[in-house]
């Protein structure tokens, strides 16, 4: 312990304790003037102990011409003290060297008062320094932060990664499923080639006796006419007029025309089945030329309006950069009269249909979507093939979705259905444009 002349007991008591601490120590009075100090506060301010000794003696030495720090001047925690009489802590003052050292220091400044009959005579500042420690807790912040960072950067790399793998994973299924529908109609493909032309012959010869059969069913009409018409002696009268009752002649003659009608229509119905059948097995693109597929759309949309008017809205969305592709246009005519039939069918005349075009990758995207019933997780799985219809009988062949598969697969295209049931369902066409077409519709 260093002092200058101390008179007071009280300052002198705690002057006895300084040089216990290692942190540097002052004791300053109302003045400012240093009275005390440790060895750690000379070494601390630079000054050798006896020269201190000396400055301390001058009346115009004070403890900030000494130590100087910044809140020195902002907030002297000395004056601080002895105004409020109560102990002030201040931490991290950062000042060039404050404490011998050559780089900026932390330190905690602790200022308590020195009272002597409820009067503060001085002051005692304990400097300690802590710039070790900060640096520690600096570095450490750093690091935290570094590698929260990078924890950060790593998140988002793998959500990155995650959302590739879903998409890859998306497009695998989508492939695969494509596969084997494929795979399927391939070999449903020449199995129905094969029933296809079988039955095709005993329809023919059905459809196309029907119009002699016709002609000839009038004519031997024409002639029991006639006959009738004649005068018959009154023995064969009875004779014919019995027969005709055992035979139930009239209803025969009157249900020959009703049942010629109903095999026609069976016969014609039957044909129509194996030209979908047909279609079906030959669905591979022959003729293609540059479709706009709007004007596509529009075609069938007119085709169907018969359809459409009985309380169903068709809500159009066609994007304006819609490109022109190559494809055979009665093809695609087919597929969307089929997937808005659909759509128009199991909406019931309550609900809307929306079609919307629009350039996707390198190619077209065409969507019918409804808000009708929706189709059941286990049929969706079906929707695509051959048959599989939930229409009664005579209403759907259940060929119109595997129709339009084959014909989209061939154009190199792909469709794909999704559905919620009670919510609606939505089929996406996507065909690609195809030889270096690359022109928009508006640009022709
Ligand atoms: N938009 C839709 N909403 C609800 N169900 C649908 C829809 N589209 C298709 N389906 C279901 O898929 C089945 C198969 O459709 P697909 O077009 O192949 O045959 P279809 O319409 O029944 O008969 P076809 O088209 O040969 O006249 C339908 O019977 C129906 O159950
Ligand atoms: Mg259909």
């Amino acid at each position: 312990m260093q002092t200058a002349e101390i008179s007071s007991p009280a300052i002198a008591q705690v002057a006895a304790l300084l040089d216990g601490l290692a942190d540097a120590a002052v004791i300053v009075d109302t003045e400012l003037r240093v009275l005390a100090w440790n060895a750690a506060y000379a070494h601390a301010v630079g000054v050798r102990p006896r020269r201190l000794l000396g400055l301390a003696r001058q009346d115009d030495t004070h403890c900030n011409d000494l130590f100087r720090l910044g809140i020195c001047s902002s907030a002297c925690l000395a004056k601080r003290t002895m105004s409020s009489r109560r102990a002030f802590r201040v931490d991290e003052i950062r000042g060039s060297s404050p404490l011998g050292s050559a780089e900026d220091s932390t330190l905690i400044v602790t200022a308590v008062p020195i009272t002597e009959n409820g009067e503060t005579l001085a002051v005692l500042e304990v400097y300690r320094d802590v710039t070790a420690e900060a640096r520690i807790q600096e570095r450490y912040k750093g690091l935290l932060e570094r590698e929260r960072q990078r924890a950060a950067t790593l998140e988002e790399e793998v959500k990155l990664r995650t959302a590739d793998l879903e998409r890859s994973l998306r497009e695998l299924r989508q492939t695969r499923a494509q596969l084997i529908q494929s795979e399927k109609l391939s070999s449903l493909g020449q199995l129905v080639a094969g029933i296809a032309h079988e039955i095709n012959n005993p329809i023919n010869f059905i459809y196309g006796n029907l119009d002699f059969l016709d002609t000839y069913v009038g004519t031997f009409q024409q002639i029991i006419e006639k006959y009738d018409a004649c005068t018959l002696q009154q023995k064969d009268a009875t004779k014919i007029g019995t027969l005709k009752a055992d035979l139930d002649y009239e209803y025969i003659r009157a249900d020959t025309s009703k049942l010629l009608h109903s095999i026609r229509n069976g016969a014609e119905r039957a044909s129509k089945i194996i030209q979908d059948l047909r279609r079906f097995i030959h669905s591979g693109v022959t003729d293609r030329g540059p479709v706009d597929v709007r004007a596509c759309i529009d075609t069938t949309l007119s085709l169907l309006s018969h359809e459409t008017r009985k309380g169903t809205t068709i809500d159009k969305n066609y994007g304006t950069d819609v490109p022109t592709i190559m494809a055979n246009e009665g093809q695609l005519n087919q597929v969307f009269m089929n997937l808005i039939a659909n759509a128009v069918q199991a909406l019931d005349g309550n609900g809307t249909v929306s079609i919307s075009a629009s350039r996707r990758e390198n190619g077209v995207a065409i969507g019918v979507a409804d808000n009708g019933p929706g189709i059941p997780e286990a049929h969706l799985l079906k929707v695509f093939d051959p048959f599989f219809t939930t229409k009664p009988v005579g209403k759907g062949t259940g060929l119109g979705l595997s129709i339009s598969y084959s014909i989209v697969n061939a154009h190199g295209g792909s469709l794909t259905a999704e559905s919620t049931v009670g919510q609606g369902s939505t089929f996406t066409v996507w065909l690609p444009i195809g030889d270096n077409q690359t022109s928009t519709a508006e640009d022709r």
